[in-house]
């Protein structure tokens, strides 16, 4: 089994999971492409913009984010909770400083889980007090960072973290805080990250799952409850909301029933010990994890369909506990960035290897590969490809993408059907990767990052440049 950051679940598809040949090659599933793709003409275009010219003008492999998809995902969420919950945006997913002002002009909140997030935020101009701070290990100065910039809660994750925060609050070296915002007086806004024992990926969960992780205070083992005690107890913090985090990718809402039966009862029991957090205690804050359709096999359900049932569960859970019904939070961010980008790529080697039984497997190598979208390598995902330069009539042909690493793992889509007129030069779409691609690229074999390109209503503009030599270069010391 494969190890996952978000969970032993995602390890389990099968490694040599076989794609599922496509009626019509040239095909857009509206579940996997961006809401501004399309193919009348035959080559596909982004929100108006023919990927023949993105390539043109920006090179590849680039990155292509359709801002209307993402602003519209982001409205989505919005409507489908309502004024009664807070919407934040998980910014590890994908961050960049124009994605912090879209967030803001559509009304999200926003997670970080670093101070490098925090500060791109801060610096963006996005509201601190609608800011969360997760992390299992933030540093002293992070800490320090989000106090004094007054953000609307951290999320702690270890007894350790309480001590650090009671002596930033009991140091005057903190600022005074903006009103509303992390100190709401002189407390500093704190939630408790739960490790309910429950792990959902896709199409599973599972409710009795190992506590042995390092987020979090654990549920069983009675450390949320110890945790709560030390919030109560530390001056100058107050408990605003628990918060537990189940997993990514998830499409089946049983594992949030499980969780947010978890985090009522355990609020039921902070309230019998301490009733004033009856008062002070106001937010349910669920977690992210909305999965998305990477190929057509993939079927999430919707968000209106996942908002109705957190909802009903809380308040069900909560009415059968006599409690006040708290407000709800999420923390989505795959399910709104992923789905708007697509990564183009053009075609330079292509060669057949002639497999056991007769098969053919054609490899197709394109300009990028593990270090734009390490996901297939490290978590076998799995990703749906088109030829994206014109319309083909050939036959399907059995191919494999892979990138031009110095690595044979170096796979960007491990089994797809491609147009056997595949020719070199032509380009190469690949579906969904907003999420964990950018975030998590690297410089591996020295490559520079690719472009992030926003594509508007026939007009492109790059949110990020393409690194140069220069920027590879500039932490050399000679
Ligand atoms: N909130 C917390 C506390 C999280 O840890 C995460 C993701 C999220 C929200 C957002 O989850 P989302 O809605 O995006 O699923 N690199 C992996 C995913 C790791 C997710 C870690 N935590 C991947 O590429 O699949």
């Amino acid at each position: 089994m494969r190890a996952h950051p978000a969970g032993p679940r995602h390890g389990e598809i099968p490694a040599d999971h076989s794609s599922i040949l496509p009626v019509d090659l040239n095909d857009l599933d509206p579940a996997v492409w961006p809401r501004g793709a399309d193919r009348s003409a035959g080559v596909l275009t982004l929100a108006g913009n023919d990927v023949r010219d993105l390539a043109a003008e920006y090179g590849t492999p680039l990155f292509a984010m359709d801002e209307q998809d993402f602003r519209s995902r982001c409205q989505d969420f919005a409507d489908a909770f309502g004024s009664a919950a807070d919407v934040h945006y998980a910014a590890k997913a994908f961050l960049s400083s124009h994605i912090v002002k879209w967030l803001a002009q559509e009304g999200l909140s926003l997670d970080v889980c670093s101070g490098g997030e925090l500060g791109l935020a801060l610096r963006a101009g996005f509201p601190a007090e609608r800011i969360g701070f997760h992390g299992s290990n933030k540093s002293q100065a992070e800490l320090e960072a989000a106090v004094d910039a007054g953000i609307g809660a951290i999320i702690v994750d270890s007894f350790d973290e309480i001590e650090r925060l009671v002596e930033i609050a009991g140091t005057g070296s903190i600022g005074a805080g903006r009103p509303g915002g992390a100190r709401s007086g002189t407390a500093i806004r704190v939630m408790i990250r739960v490790t309910v024992g429950v792990e959902a990926h896709t199409h599973e969960f599972i409710a009795t799952a190992h506590e042995d992780q390092k987020f979090g205070f654990s549920l069983a083992g009675g450390d949320a409850m110890e945790g709560i005690r030390r919030v109560v107890a530390g001056p100058g913090l107050e408990l605003v909301g628990l918060h537990s985090h189940i997993g990514s990718q998830i499409f089946d809402p049983s594992g949030f029933e499980v969780s947010a039966h978890r985090l009522v009862r355990l609020l039921e029991q902070a309230i019998v010990e301490y009733p004033e957090l009856a008062d002070t205690v106001t937010t349910l804050d669920l977690g992210g994890g909305l999965g998305i359709a990477y190929t057509s096999t993939d079927t999430p359900p919707s968000v209106d369909a996942m908002a109705n049932s957190l909802t009903e569960i809380v308040e069900r859970e909560c009415q059968a506990s006599g409690l006040v019904v708290p407000r709800i939070a999420v923390e989505p961010g795959r399910a709104i960035v992923g789905p708007g980008t697509v990564t183009v790529y053009r075609v330079g080697t292509i060669k057949d290897v002639h497999l056991d039984g007769g098969v053919v497997r054609r490899y197709v190598s394109v300009d990028g590969g593990m270090s734009d979208n390490i996901r297939t390598a490290l978590y076998d995902a799995d990703y749906t490809v088109v030829l994206a330069s014109r319309s083909s009539a050939a036959p399907a042909a059995r191919c494999r993408v892979v990138g031009k690493h110095c690595e044979s793992g170096d796979i960007v889509v491990r089994d797809c059907y491609l147009p056997a007129d595949l020719a070199i030069g032509d380009l190469l779409a690949v579906a969904a990767t907003g999420a964990y691609c950018y975030a998590m690229s690297s410089n591996y074999n020295r490559l520079p990052r690719p472009p992030l390109i926003a594509v508007a209503d026939g007009t492109s503009r790059q949110l990020l440049r393409r690194e140069t030599d220069d920027d590879l270069m500039h932490l050399e010391t000679w």
